[in-house]
């Protein structure tokens, strides 16, 4: 007989301080980034398929996620950091690429939508801080001859999403292995299907 499963105080304690934090993620996400949320360019991204396997719009939440989740351990380390700052950049760091279709190839979606984002960020957000331009227009650091970071949110922002493009290749992967083994177990039913 198995045993019943059984949340030790420990592992409850782990999951609702988890919970609590993914909360106060996303009550950082929208006090500070409700214009982006809302937009039309949040929904259409969505819909654009990035990094082969993820969507532009997932991508973009999981930056932001990880951004915030940085500064969240910079401040327990007393760092000083803008929460605000990071959270409009980082939602707005992609957006540039929507209709990717519009640059002629690889390199130029690499070198040209950090500044297409820019011009997104400037029509979503009011107001937005020259801070916020310069960490958009610098996120690719270290591809292609893109400056580095000039500011610790800047870095911040780099890093998340250099972190999580690779983290959707790899769950690509994944999802690449098991649509491979369905397609195995699909062609197998057929086969049994012919001998019955
Ligand atoms: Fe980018
Ligand atoms: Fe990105």
């Amino acid at each position: 007989m198995r045993t019943p499963y059984y949340e030790s105080t420990i592992h409850r304690q782990i999951r609702e301080k988890r919970e609590n934090r993914k909360e106060r993620i996303r009550g950082d996400l929208e006090l500070y980034g409700g214009e982006v949320l809302q937009s039309d360019e949040m929904k259409q991204a969505y819909d654009q398929t990035h990094h082969k396997w993820s969507t532009l719009g997932e991508h973009t939440m999981r930056v932001a996620m990880s951004s915030v989740m940085i500064c969240y351990a910079l401040r327990k380390l007393n760092i000083k950091v803008n929460i605000p700052l990071v959270v409009v950049a980082s939602l707005c760091h992609d957006l540039g690429m929507l209709d990717r279709g519009k640059f002629a190839s690889l390199k130029e979606s690499n070198t040209e939508h950090p500044k297409e984002s820019v011009s997104v960020a400037k029509e979503l957000v009011k107001d937005l801080p020259e801070e916020a331009e310069s960490i958009i227009e610098r996120h690719m650091w270290p591809i292609g001859e893109t400056e580095a970071p000039d500011s610790l949110e800047g870095a911040i922002v780099s890093v998340a999403d250099k972190y999580n493009a690779v983290k959707d290749i790899v769950k690509g992967s994944e999802v690449k292995h098991t649509n491979a083994k369905s397609y195995v177990l699909d062609e197998k039913e057929k086969i049994l299907e012919k001998v019955r």
